[in-house]
């Protein structure tokens, strides 16, 4: 099979390209840059920018499936602070990519949209009702990123209707793991959180944005691989979540990366950081019914996994600290308190 990965040089799309290899298909992988960790394994790496059209004609060329992964995108730190280039960015993208497999006639595409597509107003509290794939419409998606998500949804939607396209639209809730980006403005909660965790000096404290009771479900990334394996193969050409229903607090969280790293840490709240919707979950009916499949891994298991290679990752740069507690004459009064807390 010919798979074409785009968004290659990315976190996802890298993990899919080393399983399409794994399986011994012939892979195109397309990024504006190549994977940071570790090389691609790739048959051809194109560095293409696919907001131009001619790009995504290329990219297209001689495909069966087509998994469109290309995105301006980050944390929620990342995606409130420019709705303007981002929604063009991933429009232009998006558009060129649909169109340019229309006219080369690819068998299978599928397209990868995300939770922030759902209602805002569904997700005021911690304790938030799973969001299912029919919640989306009446719209009132994330700004920005959300919009053109769901617009981009359509689209995918309306190719398939008008051109018989056959499509697959994939809602993630939050994907983290190894060879993540963890630094640097658009790493999501999971690896910051981790990043902040290994800097940290066993006994000190760690910030937070908002309180730190804020909700989430996470979704490991092998899981992730897995599940959108198994959804092109599903035939269905509808929106699916994928994702975990494991709702978790933020502070949770940080409580797994502290276990993970061995270290007794206290939170510091920023309430004036973005902090997104106050709740969401994924609601898997769809996705079990379909696939009788769904991911598997908790988040403990899933932090427990992704820490040491972010540690390691620090570690190169110098930037990591062991666990240990140092010596406390070292220690203010005010340290020598924190400390105590943390203890309990
Ligand atoms: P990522 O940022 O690691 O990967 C996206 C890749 O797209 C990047 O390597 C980037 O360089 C590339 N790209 C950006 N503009 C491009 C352009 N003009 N031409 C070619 N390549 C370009 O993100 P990811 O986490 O791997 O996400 C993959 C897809 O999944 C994206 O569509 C993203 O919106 C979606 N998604 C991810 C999550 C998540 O939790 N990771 C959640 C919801 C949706
Ligand atoms: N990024 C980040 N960094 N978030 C933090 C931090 C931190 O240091 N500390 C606490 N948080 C909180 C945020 O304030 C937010 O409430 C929550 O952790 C989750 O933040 P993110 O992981 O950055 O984003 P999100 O869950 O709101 O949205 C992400 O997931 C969507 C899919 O579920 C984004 O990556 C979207 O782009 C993605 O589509």
């Amino acid at each position: 099979m010919k798979i074409l990965v785009t968004g290659a040089g990315g976190f996802i799309g890298h993990h899919l390209v080393k399983r399409f290899k794994a399986q011994g298909h012939w892979v195109r992988a397309v990024d504006i840059k190549l994977p940071e960790y570790e090389p691609s394994p790739a048959d051809e790496f194109l560095l293409s920018d696919l907001r131009f059209f001619e790009n995504a004609s290329r990219a297209v060329s001689g495909i069966q499936d087509v998994y469109q992964l290309a995105a301006d995108m980050g944390g929620i730190g990342y995606i409130t602070a420019n709705h303007a280039s981002l929604s063009r960015n991933n429009t232009l993208i998006n558009n060129h990519m649909l169109e340019a497999a229309r006219l080369a006639n690819v068998d299978r595409y599928l397209y990868t949209s995300s939770a922030c597509v759902y209602p805002q107003h569904l997700q005021h509290s911690p304790d938030v009702t799973p969001l299912k794939e029919t919640d989306a419409v009446p719209a009132d998606p994330e700004k920005g990123y959300g919009w053109e998500k769901l617009f981009a949804e359509q689209m995918a939607t309306y190719y398939h209707e008008e051109f018989k396209l056959d499509v697959r639209i994939v809602r993630f809730h939050n994907i983290y793991g190894p060879l993540g980006t963890y630094d640097g403005g658009k790493e999501k909660a999971p690896a910051a959180i981790m990043r902040k965790v290994a800097e940290a000096e066993d006994g000190g404290a760690i910030e937070v944005w908002g309180d730190g009771k804020q909700t989430r479900s996470f979704c490991y990334i092998d899981d992730c691989v897995e599940g959108l394996v198994r959804i092109m193969a599903s035939g269905y050409t509808q929106p699916i979540n994928l994702g975990t229903d494991e709702l978790v607090t933020i502070n949770q969280l940080i409580d797994y990366a502290a276990i993970a790293s061995g270290k007794r840490l206290t939170k510091r709240y920023d309430l004036t950081k973005p902090q997104g919707v106050r709740g969401r979950n994924s609601d898997n009916s769809k996705l079990q019914a379909l696939l009788k499949w769904e991911p598997k891994m908790t988040l403990k298991q899933g932090v427990a996994k992704t820490y040491p290679w972010i540690w390691d990752q620090l570690d190169k740069q110098g930037r990591s600290k062991k666990a240990g507690l140092s010596a406390p004459k070292k220690l203010s009064p005010a340290q020598h308190k924190a400390r105590s807390a943390a203890r309990g």
